[in-house]
């Protein structure tokens, strides 16, 4: 299968590369090959490579600076998927693009449903769900997959910063009272390629499974990584970010496991076998 991947230099995108190119032709786009939010370009681009999918793993995602530069966010997180959705409508072919738990408001503490009600309060949120509107108004050939706290090797990330911050600080103040599920990026795209024969379009939940905060999630990368540093809870309100974050956010997978598709394993797993990873690199 020929696959073109949009983003292709970013976390996800560059897992997404090493998960799939030893059986399929990975086509790997970044900015500058596709900027996707140049309408023409995408479209000539895309029917230049006449991929049989694309995914989109491009986004702008630093959820702060979304809240300043706002046209940019709409830029790439609306207008950039509404040129790869038409690209793939001419096209005839399916598009997997991600999308996020922050199109949801978060004030619920059970896991979300695809269905359940929207309400993202931030300017990434709007412009995600901005991103999945349009899929759904152009084109009937997608999957749409939100998923939620990402960290991978190719990427500023929370456990990477938390270690990071261990070596120069006794104490590092973490935010206790918002609830997700971490994920894997590997993870997240073994899990991306099992849509690849599939025609069950639609929305899906994927993350990894249980979830945790991101208070109780730095205590348990440090045990993991036998490293001894105070973890002091703080409310999100005390820890001063521009862009609000849903307190609760975690999402019901159960539609995808459902629909034949394997479920990702803990995030307890996932961040022990990544922790060991790094740990092994830096020896
Ligand atoms: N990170 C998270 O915690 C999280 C959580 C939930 C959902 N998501 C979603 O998951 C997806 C992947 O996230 P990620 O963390 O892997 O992102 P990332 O590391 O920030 O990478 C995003 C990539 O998007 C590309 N990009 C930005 N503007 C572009 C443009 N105009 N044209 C083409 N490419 C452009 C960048 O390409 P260049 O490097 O080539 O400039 C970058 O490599 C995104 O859709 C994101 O919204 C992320």
């Amino acid at each position: 299968m020929k696959i073109l991947i949009a983003g292709s230099n970013g976390m996800l995108g560059q897992d997404l590369n090493n998960e799939l190119a030893d059986d399929h032709i990975v086509i790997a786009a970044t900015s500058k090959i596709m900027d996707i939010t140049n309408k023409k370009k995408v479209l000539k681009y895309v029917e230049s490579i006449k991929p049989d999918v694309l995914i989109n793993a491009a986004a702008y995602t630093d959820v702060d600076g979304c809240e300043v530069n706002v046209e940019k966010a709409y830029a790439v997180n609306r207008d950039g998927v509404e040129n790869l959705t038409i690209a793939c409508r001419e096209n005839d072919i399916p598009l997997i693009h991600i999308s996020t738990d922050y199109v949801f408001k978060g004030n619920s503490n059970t896991p979300r449903l695809e269905n359940d009600e929207l309400g993202p309060l931030s300017i990434y949120g709007k412009t995600k769900l901005e991103g999945e509107r349009t899929i759904m108004k152009n084109h009937d050939k997608y999957f749409i997959l939100r998923t939620a706290w990402l960290y991978g090797y190719n990427g500023g990330n929370f456990p990477k910063t938390m270690l990071e911050l261990s070596k120069n600080h006794d104490k590092i103040n973490v935010v206790y009272d918002e609830i997700g599920s971490p994920t894997y990026t590997p993870d997240l795209a073994k899990g991306i390629a099992e849509l690849l024969n599939s025609d069950k379009y639609g929305i899906y939940h994927l993350t990894n499974s249980d979830s945790t905060s991101w208070y109780d999630f730095a205590k348990l990368i440090f045990k993991i990584a036998d490293i001894d540093v105070e973890v002091k809870p703080v409310t999100a309100n005390e820890f001063a970010r521009a862009a609000p974050r849903p307190s609760y956010s975690v999402l019901n997978n159960e539609k995808w496991k459902n629909n034949g598709f394997t479920p990702l394993r803990s995030y307890k797993d996932a961040i022990k076998e990544y922790i060991h990873l790094l740990k092994k690199e830096e020896n």
